[in-house]
């Protein structure tokens, strides 16, 4: 991809755009500006993607090529669905043949190629339906999830790492060897355990901000690429024994 979109107007919408000051509270007002002059949010309209989010992955995938030769992807925490679309065309996903399984609590627009389940993935069940739905062993499992916010900041960031952990978890129980697995979390935020979990089951971890991912954000993505396969963890854990 290309470098970022960055004050430059490729939509026929003019950057800079102030809303009235009216009715709307001045934070309502000022996330409303924020939105309207995001340049990754013109493009998204402009490129056909459902989210901004899309060039966050994208990002992603330019440096660690991590979509390269994917052919079956589960998307968690997917609505409204833009990781999704980039998933389809990367697996070329049909309906007759899909590729992509996308799971999240709030309603989705059906995708071409992607079986979505509305559910929460921390509902007991999500794991068994999830590995319904793909019909086959996944080689990318990617999480965009985040808790939906409280207003406590403390609880709002253990939740979501609460999401990352069992995301991490659920990955290291689906994917292929030589997988890899893609998850929003918190700077700062990856808990001790869950790392050295990644460490020894991955090649290799990392923790990225795509510059898609906006500056005053604590949001980061931790990247555990390289699944060593269960075999393998397996071997390793008699030998110790
Ligand atoms: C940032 S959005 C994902 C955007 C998406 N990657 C895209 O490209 O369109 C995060 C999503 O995670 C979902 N989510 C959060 N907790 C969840 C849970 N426990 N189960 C399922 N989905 C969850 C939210 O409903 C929300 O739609």
């Amino acid at each position: 991809m290309s470098k970022p979109p960055v004050g430059v107007n490729r939509t026929g919408r003019k950057l800079g755009q102030k809303v009235k000051k009216g009715k709307l509270k001045a934070s309502s007002r000022r996330w409303i500006e924020r939105h309207i002059n995001d340049p990754y949010v013109q493009r998204a309209r402009l490129e056909g993607y459902r989210a901004r989010a899309a060039f966050k992955l994208l990002e992603i995938d330019e440096k660690h090529k991590i979509l390269d030769g994917a052919r079956r992807i589960i998307d968690l925490g997917a609505a409204p669905g833009s990781w999704s679309q980039i998933a389809a065309k990367v697996t070329d996903s049909t309906d007759a043949d899909p590729r992509v399984a996308a799971i999240d609590f709030l309603e989705m627009d059906p995708l071409p190629g992607v079986k979505i389940l509305q559910m929460d993935f921390l509902d007991p069940e999500a794991p068994e339906k999830l590995k319904e739905a793909i019909g086959g062993t996944p080689d990318l499992v990617i999480s965009d999830m985040a808790a939906p916010t409280t207003g406590h900041r403390q609880t709002d960031h253990l939740r979501t790492m609460h999401l990352c952990e069992v995301a991490a978890h659920f990955a290291v129980e689906v994917l292929g060897e030589g997988g890899h697995f893609l998850a929003k979390t918190f700077q700062g935020g990856t808990e001790r355990d869950l790392l050295n979990m990644l460490k020894q089951n991955f090649r290799q971890v990392i923790h990225i901000k795509p510059a898609a991912s906006r500056a005053e954000s604590v949001e980061m993505f931790l990247l555990a690429k390289g699944f060593k396969g269960r075999a393998a963890i397996e071997a390793g854990a008699e030998a110790e024994a």
